[in-house]
């Protein structure tokens, strides 16, 4: 399966994948990693790897609209089988969404449906929740909702401040993203009445 990662910074997640994807032999490779943002963190990473790189600068454009056609035609020269947002910091069009419908993911620092958008950590601190978490998803349009893959869990411990949750999360992350990608190249994931359910290995979905 062709994977393409997007990227808008730093790109632990999408490091976290592309390491899993090699130590673990997935069936699929890495077609390339895309950012919108040119000073990209990730980027370098990507390149050291020999994974092809492009940037589509968000800057540059004047619409929604007209980046995300863009964009998409970017990646379609990739073939994807999968989309991963990792820290892909754009709210996307519809008709992008649409596109990509069931074979994008992304993952979101919060327990979904709790604290969609940004600030999650602080969100979560200012509610008074005892734990806090992460969730990949399958992407829809309505922002950071799609039907859930997986989620982690950490405690909220006392003193947490916004920058010790998001570091301890972010641990989490780097196992759970890569379990989530990883069950959906090896055809794991159905979604079904807008959930998600996982089948055992080597099962025929598409035979029930
Ligand atoms: C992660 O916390 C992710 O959940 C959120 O943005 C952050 C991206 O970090 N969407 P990185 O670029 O993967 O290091």
């Amino acid at each position: 399966k062709n994977i393409v990662i997007l990227i808008s910074g730093r790109g632990s997640n999408m490091e976290a994948v592309v390491r899993a994807l090699d130590a673990e032999g997935w069936p699929a490779r890495i077609a390339a990693v895309i950012s919108n943002k040119p000073e990209a963190g990730g980027l370098a990473f990507a390149q050291a790897r020999g994974i092809p790189t492009a940037v589509v600068p968000s800057k540059s454009f004047a619409t929604r609209a007209e980046f995300d056609a863009k964009l998409q035609e970017t990646i379609d020269v990739f073939e994807p089988d999968l989309v991963v947002l990792a820290g892909f910091m754009r709210i996307l069009t519809a008709p992008f969404v649409e596109h990509y419908a069931g074979r994008m993911l992304n993952i979101h620092p919060s327990l979904l449906p709790l604290f969609p958008g940004l600030h999650t950590h602080q969100q979560a601190l200012d509610a008074g929740c005892t734990e806090h978490g992460a969730t990949v998803h399958f992407v829809t349009a309505e922002l950071d909702h799609g039907p859930a893959v997986l989620q982690a869990r950490i405690p909220v411990l006392p003193g947490d401040t916004e920058a010790t949750l998001a570091t301890r999360l972010l641990v989490e992350e780097h196992k759970l993203y890569p379990r989530a990608v990883r069950l959906f190249v090896e055809d794991r994931l159905v979604v079904e009445n807008g959930a998600v359910r996982i089948v055992e290995p080597g099962f025929d979905a598409i035979s029930i």
